[in-house]
Order: structure tokens, then C-alpha cells, then sequence
């Protein structure tokens, strides 16, 4: 059996045509989701593999999507370490991280031993999912983890976490490098479960200068990529509002990056050179178009990336909760008998 378009694309192979999935496809826009909302937590619902599955699968009935993303949170592993952690709805941290004592008071996570749950959802969604789609699963940079850490709750410039990476550049260090082992045993624990990809979700990389992006974001990240190596699985960076980061990451081992709707992803391209391949990056607010004018501008997404393969579509970040549902499908289907066409004329041309 041929590998599912996907994995394909992630590994730079030919596809019939370009998959497509939609970060946050699991969550508010849908109704089926807002009625197990309506009885459950969001802190109680990740915790619960059974609900965590059924919400996981939940788009995947509706549309013909290419990848399932397991529904959880970038804080859930943190839990797991010792962090008090509560969502209003964003992640809050009763106390926040900030000294060398807090760093060491951190546990290092045993995934096995201390979020069984998030693995066993992954085992429940692979067992209700057709074999043809892949589950990825996910994490947060350990960056972006340190900015809810270090500020404690969502901000819009994290400066408590900017300002603790200049006047203790050690302990950020340390932090870092914390977060990065214990992100590498949390996804490599998600591969073993069932997860056939692995994404790392560095949504704040865009308040960093290259230079400090070099230093604390990439430095962790690239820890934890080489501890996954063996893993056998693609792994993707997402790097949102990386614009002016791209030849930072063109020499990370991932095999994918992921790109917010800022760039061209043709650009793109051509910084990140050809051994990556790329993911995204339609604005989540181009869902509001009408459906001619999204026809569009999913056309020009494709075609951006067109010329080698090697591109997943999704959203440039994640879809917003007022999104509506069949516009999700039109343009799921668009992307999928637009790019099988040209697939077709590219192969009956050569
Ligand atoms: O729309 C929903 O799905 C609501 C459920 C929800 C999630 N996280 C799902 C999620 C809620 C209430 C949260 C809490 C949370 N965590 C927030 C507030 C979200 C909100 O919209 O009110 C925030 C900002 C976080 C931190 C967080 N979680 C980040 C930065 C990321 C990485 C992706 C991004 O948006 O940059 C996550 C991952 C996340 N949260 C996922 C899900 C289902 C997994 C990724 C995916 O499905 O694509």
C-alpha cells in the first residue's frame, strides 16, 4: 500500500494530490464539539481519553481531512512535572517559574508514569481511525512553554519571559534545556502510542530577534530533535510569525516547517532551500471570504508551493472559533481536486 499523502508530502515524495489539515480542527467552530464542551472541562476533557478520542475524531467525520491532530493542550505535559496549572480560558500558572530553585523544582516527566492519559487517547484514536489517515501528535516548543512558565498566563509580548531571558540568560538556559528533555520523552512516548508524526508547536518565536531565536529557542529545540531521531517518524516546526527566521531553521533535522500566512510560502521555499518541506499557510480569516474569493486565495496558496514536492496545506495558525463549518469544507475539497488536476497535467505532461 502507498504511504497516505501526508506522510508522503512530509518526506518530500510525490502525492496524487496535497493533503490538507487545519491546525485547531478539532474544537469551537463545531457544534458537535461544544456539545461535549457543554458537559465536560476543558482541563477535565483532556484528561479523559475516552471524550479526548471522540473529539480528536470529530472532524474527521465531517470532512475528508488528511491527518488527525490529537486533541490536547502544549501545557498538558507540564502538569505532569509539578506545574499548578488551570485554563481561563488560556493557560495560567499559579506560580510562576522565575528562579534557579523554581528550574530544579521541575520533575523531569515520565510520560508513562505521568500523563498515561494523553497515551492511551492516542491508542483510542488510532484504534477508531481509518488506517489511510495519519495521527499526529504534538508539543510545545520549549520556548513558547517558557513563556507561559516564566509570565504565567497568555500576554500579548510575554515581557516577564523576554526580560528573564537577558538578566538571566543561564537559568533560561537551564529551563530550556529542562523542557526540551522532557519534550523529547513526551513525544517520543506519543510516537511508541501510535503518533506517526510529531509536531512542535513554537507559537511564540516571533517575538524573538534571529540572534535570540538562535540562542534559547532553536538551541533547546534542536536538543530535542536530536533526541527524536530514532523515533522514525516525520517531525514538523511550527514557527509562527517566523518570517524573518527561515534560515535559522533551513538546517534544522526536521523534516517539515510550519509557516503562518505572513510569508509567501514561495519565498519561503526558497530561504528554507530544498530539503525541507513546507506547511500552511492560508489566513484563518480567508475562511470568511466568499466562496469564490476562498477558491482563490487557496488557489494561490497552492501555487506558491508548487514547483517541488513537499507541502501540507493547513491554516497559517489556528481556526478561529467563529469559523463556519461548510466553508471549511468547501475549502477542503478546493485544495483537493485543484491540486489532483494539476498533479494529473504535471504527470500526463512529462
Ligand atoms: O478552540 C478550542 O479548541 C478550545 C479548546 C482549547 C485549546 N487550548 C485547544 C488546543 C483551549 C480553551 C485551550 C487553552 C489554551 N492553551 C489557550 C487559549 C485558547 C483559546 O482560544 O481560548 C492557549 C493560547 C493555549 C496555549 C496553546 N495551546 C498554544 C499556544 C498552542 C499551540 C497552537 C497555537 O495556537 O499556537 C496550543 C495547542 C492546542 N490547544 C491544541 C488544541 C486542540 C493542539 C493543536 C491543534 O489542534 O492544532
Amino acid at each position: 500500500m502507498s504511504s497516505p499523502p501526508f506522510l508522503a508530502a512530509c518526506r518530500r515524495q510525490p502525492v496524487p494530490y496535497t493533503p490538507i489539515w487545519i491546525m485547531r480542527q478539532a474544537g469551537r467552530y463545531l457544534p458537535e464539539y461544544r456539545r461535549v464542551r457543554s458537559r465536560a472541562e476543558f482541563a477535565a476533557l483532556l484528561r479523559d481519553p475516552a471524550l479526548a478520542a471522540e473529539v480528536t475524531l470529530q472532524p474527521l467525520r465531517r470532512f475528508p481531512l488528511d491527518a488527525a491532530i490529537l486533541f490536547s493542550d502544549i501545557m498538558t505535559p507540564l502538569s505532569g512535572m509539578g506545574v499548578d496549572l488551570s485554563f481561563e480560558p488560556g493557560p495560567v500558572v499559579a506560580e510562576p517559574i522565575r528562579t534557579d530553585a523554581a528550574i530544579d523544582a521541575l520533575a523531569p516527566l515520565v510520560p508513562e508514569r505521568d500523563v498515561p492519559f494523553v497515551l492511551e487517547s492516542i491508542r483510542l484514536v488510532r484504534a477508531g481511525l481509518a488506517p489511510q489517515v495519519p495521527l499526529i501528535g504534538f508539543a510545545g516548543g520549549p520556548f513558547t512553554l517558557l513563556c507561559y512558565l516564566v509570565c504565567g498566563r497568555p500576554s500579548k509580548e510575554f515581557g516577564a519571559a523576554r526580560s528573564f531571558l537577558y538578566s538571566n540568560p543561564a537559568a533560561a538556559e537551564r529551563l530550556l534545556d529542562r523542557l526540551a528533555d522532557a519534550m523529547a520523552a513526551y513525544l517520543s512516548a506519543q510516537a511508541r502510542a501510535g503518533a506517526q508524526a510529531l509536531m512542535l508547536f513554537e507559537s511564540w518565536a516571533g517575538l524573538l530577534a534571529p540572534r535570540e531565536f538562535e540562542r534559547f529557542a532553536l538551541r533547546a529545540v534542536r536538543r530535542t530533535v536530536a533526541a527524536l531521531r530514532t523515533a522514525g517518524v516525520p517531525l514538523i516546526y511550527y514557527v509562527n510569525q517566523g518570517s524573518a527566521l527561515m534560515e535559522c531553521v533551513a538546517d534544522l533535522a526536521v523534516d517539515v516547517i510550519g509557516v503562518d500566512w505572513r510569508s509567501a510560502l514561495g519565498a519561503v521555499r526558497r530561504r528554507l532551500g530544498p530539503g525541507k518541506a513546507v506547511q500552511g499557510n492560508l489566513d484563518p480569516a480567508a475562511l470568511f471570504a466568499s466562496p469564490e474569493d476562498l477558491r482563490e486565495l487557496a488557489g494561490r496558496v497552492l501555487d506558491e508551493a508548487a514547483g517541488a514536492p513537499g507541502h501540507i496545506f493547513n491554516l497559517g495558525h489556528g481556526i478561529w472559533p467563529e469559523t463556519d463549518p461548510d466553508a471549511v469544507a468547501r475549502l477542503v475539497d478546493h485544495v483537493h481536486e485543484r491540486s489532483a488536476r494539476s498533479a494529473a497535467a504535471g504527470s500526463s505532461g512529462r
